[in-house]
């Protein structure tokens, strides 16, 4: 026979809610962060079956605060975010689980001690920020201006050349050793104000001194201009053109689009259009420009579809000045209203000369097929169109003079090539798509990386449960970062 005590010790988690509080001046908070939600859960029923109270959210009301596996100052930095402004300081206890476990074997609140408390680091300028910085993008916010320029141009031209060498790994490490710095309130002056930042590993810290210390990284400039680098970042400019084909053309002694009119190298209708264009397509497309775009872009979805609605997203949605396209998102509030449109949509723009180059897709997502037996692709679904618009310059007048020397679209009179993609998403996936069109792509990949270690699996068009094994319906983004347990970021802080 299980002793009473034993055998309440075995089953605690499904206890009853009703246990007796018999310490009520004692509110323990369990903090998830490095719990798990599973191991907070048990924790959480073992000290109610002891007459412990335990408060299942944050409140004012808390006087305990337990964590595992997490800093003091991780905690500290939490706590300052659940509290309103300068309510900071007040008398809660930061504890590590030792005072949790000798509590529970003790069947009190055991008498704290300094080897139970959390060491708080006192706050020092730029550290208390470094402490706070959550690993994964979507935790952090990152401006469009920043003030780490000098570094992050460098550690993104080590991204970009790892791409070309087909290295995704090493791309991404950069990448996010870059948007780490482009999250931080001031520029880098010294090593020591990097530590405790994450993402940065050795490779990315070698750089970062090299440049504090020497004004230039002799890694990056080697790489500028490298003839590999080069080489690769002309073929990949070209529309239509990726890392593998540019790595063939590459090897064939191919080194800029130019090579390419006199070779007999097979361009598909894509790369044709590519290098047709290609030296508009290499001036990055203004916010100006991206307006009159999304002007024709409406008067066209409103011709073959009444009520139906356009949103600029992607980088300018971020509040970027210039980009490399245009991004938009149709839908129509009436649900399967939208089926069809993208063709209607491109004949009005074709028969108006407005089109030079397009290709749609259908629309290939199915719920039912998409879950749970398939990882979420980064790719998704849509009906979409890749195109190329013919945008007349009408106001051109109204911006800067090209600078001289400058060629191509600058020499082209009367109107320039714009990349432009329009998406097409059901109403009741709208959410969801703005959120995955909005980017940055880092911000992206981190969201749905987030999403997995939450249990949960993200696209461009749902959020699924895969412990729930159900769906997470969202009307609106704000919801969809609440599901995923995160704090909004704003699109113009997205700019990871
Ligand atoms: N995207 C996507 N599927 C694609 C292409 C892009 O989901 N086939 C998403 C990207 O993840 C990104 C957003 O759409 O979040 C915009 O992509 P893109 O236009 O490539 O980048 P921008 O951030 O808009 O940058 P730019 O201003 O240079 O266009
Ligand atoms: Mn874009
Ligand atoms: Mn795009």
């Amino acid at each position: 026979m299980i002793p009473a005590k034993r055998r309440k010790l075995g089953a605690p988690a499904a206890g009853p809610v009703a246990d007796v509080i018999r310490f009520p001046h004692v509110a323990v908070f369990l903090l998830e962060k490095r719990m798990g939600a599973s191991r907070r859960a048990f924790l959480t029923g073992l000290a109610r079956s002891k007459g412990f109270r335990l408060e299942d959210s944050y409140s004012p009301a808390v006087t305990h605060v337990v964590s595992e596996k997490n800093s003091g100052d991780e905690v500290q930095a939490w706590l300052e975010t659940q509290t309103p402004a300068g309510d900071a300081d007040r008398s809660v206890h930061l504890l590590n689980m030792t005072w949790f476990t000798e509590s529970m074997a003790a069947g009190h609140p055991v008498k704290i001690e300094s080897r139970h408390r959390l060491q708080v680091k006192a706050k020092s300028g730029p550290s208390a920020v470094t402490n706070t910085m959550g690993a994964y993008a979507c935790q952090r916010k990152t401006p469009l201006e920043h003030h780490n320029a000098v570094l992050t141009d460098a550690l993104l031209l080590l991204a970009e050349n790892a791409d070309f060498c087909t290295n995704e790994g090493r791309s991404v490490a950069f990448k996010r050793a870059a948007s780490v710095l482009k999250a931080l309130p001031g520029p880098v002056r010294r090593m020591e104000e990097l530590q405790g930042l994450p993402c940065l590993g050795e490779h990315c810290q070698r750089v970062i001194k090299e440049i504090l210390e020497h004004g230039a990284s002799s890694e990056v400039e080697m790489t500028r201009h490298s003839e590999h680098y080069q080489a690769m970042k002309a073929l990949t400019g070209i529309f239509g053109v990726g890392v593998k084909t540019a790595e063939q053309w590459h090897r064939a002694g191919i080194r800029h689009p130019a090579d390419l009119v006199s070779s007999e190298h097979k361009l598909n209708r894509a790369q044709r259009a590519g290098v047709e264009y290609y030296e508009h397509l290499r001036v990055p497309v203004t916010k100006a420009e991206a307006d009159r775009i999304g002007e024709i872009v409406k008067r066209a979805v409103d011709a073959v579809l009444l009520g139906a609605e356009i949103t600029l997203t992607g980088g300018f949605r971020r509040g970027k000045q210039t980009g490399h396209d245009v991004d938009f998102l149709i839908t129509h509030p009436d649900e399967g209203r939208e089926e069809g449109l993208l063709p209607k949509v491109v004949s009005w723009l074709e028969a108006r000369d407005l089109l030079l180059y397009q290709k749609t897709n259908k629309n290939s997502y199915l719920e039912a097929k998409e879950w749970p037996a398939r990882p979420p692709s980064n790719m998704d679904r849509f009906e979409r169109c890749f195109s190329i618009f013919k945008l007349q310059r009408p106001w051109a007048a109204l911006e800067e003079p090209p600078q001289s020397g400058e060629r191509g679209a600058a020499e082209t009179p009367g109107w320039k090539a714009v990349r432009v993609d329009l998406v097409v998403t059901p109403v009741s996936q709208f959410a969801f798509a703005l959120l995955g069109w909005t980017g940055s792509q880092l911000f992206e990949r981190d969201l749905r990386r987030w999403a997995g270690q939450k249990g949960m699996s993200l696209s461009s068009h749902a959020l699924y449960d895969c412990e729930q094994k159900r769906y997470l319906r969202a009307t609106s983004e704000e919801e969809i970062f609440a599901h995923l347990g995160l704090e909004y970021i704003p699109p113009g802080e997205r700019n990871a």
